[in-house]
């Protein structure tokens, strides 16, 4: 385990409320603030256009966080494309692929809106979507192995939904995928820096970089085990060999898929975050989340009146209080303690209209969160329910 009170002073934040709100975007470590300042006030420039110093120490510091990143996946840096969050990510691969009628992608009653929307758009081109159902939380790989059929193009899965927190047999469903011939996209948005990801069986890797790589908003990535796989669906600056008013010769990936200036300054940030997460080792931090969620779990289940969604022994935690509004609750426990959860439908609509609620109150910890603060909810939701 990893020193957590030192790992604290990098989130000056955290010493001024109970932060357990990390499923929806982490807080940012100092490092990656430094690494932003430093673009701004030493060298800021545009990213691979100019000859001039700024401009290629830009580029190079760029280009640093795409090793990183390959680093840490143990995949080439020339598979991953910068986008600015997952939902970006996913599109890319939605409005890259190529679509005919007829054509079939499989997906779950787990996913949030950023896995699941893109999907549907394309029912406008004659796709159909199907939904495969969880058990408790969890899918079968064999109801994603009898949903395959021949029109089958694509699995879209979540590596972890983002109201239960439970970790899918997505290496089991890339697996059976690959043995029909059909590629997998798996939503990496609560699982990427989490935990570790294999993606042996992976074809698109969707990563947020805001989540559990502690980078900033508006960053994120998409691994492609094959890049020729996808067609650029965004055109512009940046992105060619050559162009006349009669041909367009592109660059080969990554930066086919990069037009536009990009987020700099954020991906800048984004590198040192990544190694801040590879020294506290990503085994480390899933052992500890784990452990927060268990004490979580078990303080919350035993007050009369809460109901808990998730299994025992997640980061994620989604739970109502009898007779209260879910973000009406999640009001009271700022207004009392600073405690900040997220709480409402989580932009996971279907999941959790299928708890038949008006939505969950959900706390999830991060490789910050102290086993006070946990204990500090738990305290709070006794008070507020007169439980003391
Ligand atoms: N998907 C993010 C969340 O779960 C925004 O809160």
């Amino acid at each position: 385990m990893y020193d957590l009170q030192k790992l604290r002073h990098e989130f000056p934040i955290l010493s001024k409320c109970v932060y357990l709100d990390s499923a929806s975007t982490s807080q940012t470590p100092k490092c990656s603030v430094d690494a932003m300042c430093e673009y701004f006030f030493e060298y800021a420039a545009n990213h691979g256009r100019g000859a001039h110093h700024l401009a290629r120490k830009t580029t190079e510091k760029y280009e640093e966080t795409r090793t990183r990143l390959g680093n840490f996946l143990k995949v080439s840096p020339d598979h991953i494309i910068f986008t600015k969050n997952t939902t970006d990510a996913v599109n890319t691969v939605a409005n890259g692929l190529t679509w005919k009628r007829g054509d079939e992608i499989i997906t779950t009653w787990l996913e949030h809106h950023s896995n699941l929307l893109p999907w549907m758009n394309l029912k406008k081109k004659g796709v159909r979507v199907t939904f495969v159902q969880h058990e408790n939380g969890y899918l079968n790989p064999q109801n994603i192995q009898e949903a395959i059929c021949s029109k089958t193009r694509l699995v879209a899965v979540t590596h972890m939904p983002n109201i239960l927190g439970t970790v899918q047999p997505v290496g089991a469903i890339g697996r059976i995928a690959h043995d029909a011939g059909v590629p997998v996209i798996v939503d990496g948005a609560q699982s990427v820096g989490h935990f570790p990801v294999d993606v042996t069986y992976i074809d698109y890797l969707a990563i947020p970089g805001h989540k559990g790589l502690l980078g900033p908003q508006g960053t994120g990535a998409l691994y492609m085990k094959d890049p020729e796989s996808l067609n650029c669906s965004i055109f512009g600056g940046g992105m060619v060999v050559s162009v006349s008013h009669k041909t367009v010769k592109l660059l080969p990936p990554p930066a086919k898929f990069e037009p536009g200036t990009p987020n700099i300054p954020g991906v800048i940030g984004l590198g040192p975050a990544i190694d801040l997460v590879s020294s506290l080792g990503v085994r480390n931090i899933h052992a500890h989340e784990k452990q927060l969620g268990s004490r979580m779990y078990e303080g919350l289940v035993k007050i009369p009146g809460v109901s808990v969604y998730s299994p025992n022994g997640t980061g994620v935690v989604s739970f109502n209080v009898a007779g209260e509004n879910p973000n009406e609750f999640s009001r009271k426990l700022d207004d009392y303690k600073k405690i900040c959860v997220r709480s409402g439908m989580h932009c996971a609509e279907p999941l959790a209209s299928s708890y038949h609620c008006e939505g969950t109150i959900r706390a999830s910890v991060g490789c910050y969160t102290t086993n006070d603060e946990v204990d500090a909810l738990i305290e709070s939701v006794r008070y507020l329910t007169g439980n003391m």
